[in-house]
């Protein structure tokens, strides 16, 4: 709608070759419309100002994308597992929808679409709203009739198969990996039925999961209807499929409530991480939820200490940061998870459950920052419960530093075993192939690296690793803990294994760590990543090439 009084239409763009914008003007002709470029700062693009008259209603842009657009990866068909066609997905969070469209590219603005798309013969096209099939022509029509942010505009196309769980949830891969990630997220309709348990029903349609290929820059993308997955998430044994678990929590908080703006990241990613954990709570029972908490809490602490400034540790992130990835950390995600829980320990888990319930369904489909949520819980459990939770809690976990002093570690029974066994092990007590391992699962495996707390020899290395088969080992988040370990300690059997994984997985979360680390370790390890990092690029996303080309720009500068 356009507001009364208002002449100007004014859409972010990046790098797209914009030939021709109409308007409908009152007498229903389209007439040519003249438009002026701002270049953004930060390197944001190119704000489109579009001057209309009176009673104009609609615009039409003709356009061009770039091939280097930041939103898209084009796939040649080598790139693919199926090496016959090309593929092309989107990842449009944070601020890349503005290079696949022009548009106003904030999460505080929805929109509802539609899309027609030409795809070459025998490839499908995906996108987050509802497919209504081909025509006679050959076209593809799309509809989402939900309004969304602009984040969560999403596209994919490929040679991908189908594959139903049940009559309204189904998983999308190609054809090597489709029965695969079929059995591994088989349990999504019951984590679907713990989220709505809790905070009402999944008001989206269907759910259908996209397994991508490795080049895939994120673990997952709550692209609505449609989350997309790293194919790394597929270890065989569902035992990373909390990330499944996030993608749908987020169909309510962050798709249904979206954070009006960036800073406001914690009220998609921490409230969508607590909803998370407890989704896993019921299907798997509270040891599993409790071992996943005290993993999370280790990735928080380790980035509080990276972040050297401390107004990045804050819920509310402060005024004039530069680009919203850069403040991107696990405060957003950890803190915001254990702020959320410690609302429900102090006010008891029934009158929370039913609290944030109604913050979904009082807010759904609106845009809200962090103020709108003090404020609504202020009226709505506070003031009812005056005695629980006090103003000075408060303030300390949304715009104070760090972990407050109400913070109340999580405690695992199952991982103080591994710390223990750990300790044994390194003061000589045990050897590695006499530890008892038969049923540790792979949080406790996780545990267990992650308490390599020093540099060892390379026996000890060599130790561990003909024990427990850790180089190579075919589920991610062990192999990429290990390798974070082996670099530190100069471990060099591994890394042919981690070439190997350097060249064939693209998800962020492991891959700059990983180089970064390797940077960082020595002159030899540097050249050894940049040599490896130069074959890998050409089959990274643009968004990690722009991450890891920073890294060892870093390097070069000094
Ligand atoms: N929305 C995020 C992914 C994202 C964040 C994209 C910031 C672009 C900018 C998604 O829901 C997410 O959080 N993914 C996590 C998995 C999760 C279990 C922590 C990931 O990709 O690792
Ligand atoms: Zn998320």
């Amino acid at each position: 709608t356009i507001k009364p009084g208002a002449f100007h239409l004014k859409l972010d763009s990046k790098g797209l070759d914009i030939s021709q914008i109409q308007g409908l003007d009152r007498n229903g002709n389209w007439v040519s419309l003249t438009f002026t470029k701002n270049i953004n700062q930060n390197g944001l693009g190119t704000q489109i100002d579009i001057p209309f008259s009176r009673g104009m209603s609609k615009v039409k842009i003709k356009y061009k994308t770039s091939p280097d657009a930041e939103g898209l990866q084009w796939l040649n068909p080598e790139q693919t597992a199926g090496k016959k066609h090309p593929y092309l997905f989107s990842q449009a969070q944070a601020l890349n929808a503005r290079t696949m469209v022009p548009l106003q590219d904030t999460p505080a603005v929805r929109f509802t679409y539609e899309a027609k798309l030409r795809v070459p013969d025998g490839l499908l096209p995906l996108m987050s709203a509802e497919q209504k099939g081909k025509d006679e022509k050959g076209v593809w029509h799309f509809n989402m009739p939900q309004a969304i942010p602009s984040y969560l505009l999403a596209i994919a196309v490929g040679d991908i198969k189908f594959k139903p769980i049940n009559d309204h949830i189904g998983v999308y891969a190609e054809e090597y990996i489709l029965d695969k990630a079929a059995e591994e997220f088989s349990e999504t309709p019951k984590m679907e039925v713990a989220n709505t348990k809790l905070y009402g029903p999944y008001r989206w349609g269907r759910y259908d999961l996209l397994v991508l290929p490795p080049s895939f820059p994120f673990g997952g993308m709550e692209n609505p209807r449609l989350s997309f997955l790293t194919p790394t998430l597929i270890a065989g044994d569902k035992s990373l499929t909390n990330v499944v678990a996030h993608e749908l929590a987020h169909s309510w908080s962050g798709n249904l409530v979206t954070n009006a703006t960036w800073r406001d990241a914690w009220l998609n990613e921490g409230f969508t991480s607590y909803v998370e954990n407890r989704v896993m709570e019921d299907l798997y029972g509270k040891d599993r939820a409790v071992m996943e908490q005290v993993l999370s809490l280790q990735d928080l602490k380790r980035d509080m200490k990276e972040l050297d400034n401390p107004a990045l540790t804050q819920l509310k992130l402060a005024e004039n940061l530069n680009h919203p990835d850069d403040a991107f950390s696990n405060v957003a995600y950890v803190k915001g998870q254990f702020f959320l829980q410690f609302l429900e320990q102090r006010f008891g888990r029934k009158d929370f459950d039913n609290f944030l319930k109604n913050w979904f369904n009082d807010h759904a489909f609106k845009s809200v920052r962090t103020e709108d949520f003090i404020q609504y819980l202020d009226e709505n459990l506070m003031q009812k419960h005056k005695d629980k939770v006090t103003k000075q809690e408060l303030d300390d976990w949304i715009y104070g530093p760090s972990l407050p002093k109400s913070f109340i570690a999580p405690k695992s029974d199952a991982l103080k075993k591994i710390t223990d066994i750990y300790h044994i092990w390194d003061k000589g007590g045990i050897k590695a192939k006499n530890i008892k391992t038969t049923d540790w699962t792979t949080h406790e495996w996780l545990h267990f690296i992650n308490s390599l707390g020093r540099k060892y020899s390379a026996k000890q290395y060599k130790e561990l690793d003909d024990a427990f088969g850790l180089t190579g080992n075919n589920n991610a988040e062990i192999a990429y803990a290990w390798y974070m370990k082996t670099i530190k300690g100069d471990y060099q059997p591994a890394k042919k294994e981690l070439e190997n994984f350097l060249m064939n997985v693209g998800r962020g979360k492991f891959i700059y760590r990983l180089y970064a680390a390797l940077a960082k370790n020595n002159a030899a390890d540097r050249a050894w990543a940049k040599r490896v990092y130069a074959k890998a690029r050409p089959g990274y996303h643009p968004i990690a090439q722009r991450r890891i080309d920073a890294i060892f720009a870093e390097y070069d500068k000094k």
